[in-house]
């Protein structure tokens, strides 16, 4: 048996050594060797027929056998396991992935690009709550209970208080305000605005409003017309010519909504080869916001008074302005975003 043994361990380690150095063929030999079949397995198994002298030694021995086998069978994983890890290990000669860094939605830079006109000439920013009351979304700015846009079809009522709702525009922060202020002051209020309208190309449940509110001495509706002109030419271009229309709205008297000539075919169809306008529909004008002079009612609700002071509004919505300025045809993609709309601006 100690010969069986010696040739045995000899061979064992001959083709450990030769093997190819990879966990599965490690694992193929310890079966071939250790296993529960294996040969010195099956060694262990023959002691039982040799006589009671020559048990302690042939047990000696194959013990050693057992170990010596382990040994080389364990070097080998090693060296296997060092070799795929290696497979896995960094090439620091391979050019790098670029991540792309990203850079401000459209929407925002429309929203920093319209306050930035008016900081220009003198607005500062102020921000509101988007969840309010029926007092300041309605109440405080003169609209009044019958008026069709208190209806539960036209503003998200909060369901568990009965007594919040999402803002329907940011007019509130007029009068939230007026209420912790003196005049003068001019300030555009950023932000956004929840209706429940069905999606569609034009139309979101929630958008972006830009409120402005201008109050003093003696404030005219010619500083609302030079103001708004100053941002229209900005904003779309010298040429830009604009229009005021006759509005109505129940926070401002006199009312207007102002149009800006088309920026594609500035009234003239002929510009674009007597095609209809698909801008505007041939029409010549588009609407970009609604304005006019604080309602002296307004003006009552937060204390100051109307004799004294006078103001102008304006209400602006951020999608449109962005789709008008970047020829963007469906109000959705903004908020899709997909990296291949949004990377183009
Ligand atoms: N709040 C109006 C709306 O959401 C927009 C608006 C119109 C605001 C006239 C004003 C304004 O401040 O003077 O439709």
């Amino acid at each position: 048996m100690k010969n069986q043994i010696k040739q045995l361990e000899q061979a064992a380690l001959q083709e450990i050594t030769s093997a190819a150095v990879s966990k599965d063929a490690v694992e193929g030999l310890r079966i071939k060797y250790l296993g529960r079949k294996g040969v010195v397995t099956e060694l262990f198994k023959k002691m039982s027929e040799l006589p009671a002298s020559e048990k302690p030694e042939a047990g000696q021995l194959l013990n050693l056998l057992k170990n010596t086998v382990t040994k080389a069978l364990d070097e080998k994983l090693n060296s296997a396991a060092g070799i795929e890890e290696e497979k896995e290990a960094l090439d620091v000669t391979l050019p790098g992935i670029l991540s792309k860094p990203g850079h401000l939605h459209p929407i925002t830079r429309t929203i920093d690009e319209i306050c930035r006109i008016f900081i220009s000439i003198g607005f500062r920013v102020v921000e509101g709550p988007e969840i309010e009351t029926e007092h300041y979304n309605f109440e405080t700015l003169n609209i009044p209970l019958e008026h069709p846009s208190r209806d539960a079809f036209d503003t998200f009522y909060l369901k568990s208080s009965g007594k919040y709702l999402l803002r329907s525009h940011t007019s509130p922060v007029q009068t939230r305000f007026m209420e912790k202020n003196k005049p003068p002051f001019s300030i555009v209020v950023p932000g956004k605005v929840y209706r429940p309208d069905a999606t569609d190309a034009s139309h979101s449940f929630m958008f972006h409003q830009i409120e402005g509110l201008a109050v003093g001495d003696n404030i005219k509706f010619s500083d609302l017309k030079g103001v708004l002109s100053i941002f229209a030419k900005t904003m779309f271009g010298k040429s830009i010519k604009m229009r005021f229309r006759p509005s109505f709205f129940p926070f401002t008297e006199p009312s207007a909504e102002i149009d800006i000539s088309c920026i594609i075919c500035g009234g003239d169809a002929q510009k674009i080869g007597g095609k209809r306008c698909s801008l505007c529909g041939g029409k010549g004008w588009l609407e970009i916001l609604g304005a006019g002079m604080v309602n002296p009612k307004v003006f009552e609700k937060v204390g100051y008074d109307p004799k004294k002071v006078t103001g102008f509004a304006f209400g602006m919505g951020v999608e449109r302005i962005a789709i008008l300025k970047y020829g963007v045809s469906d109000i959705r993609m903004f908020f899709e975003n997909d990296v291949r709309f949004l990377e183009q601006f």
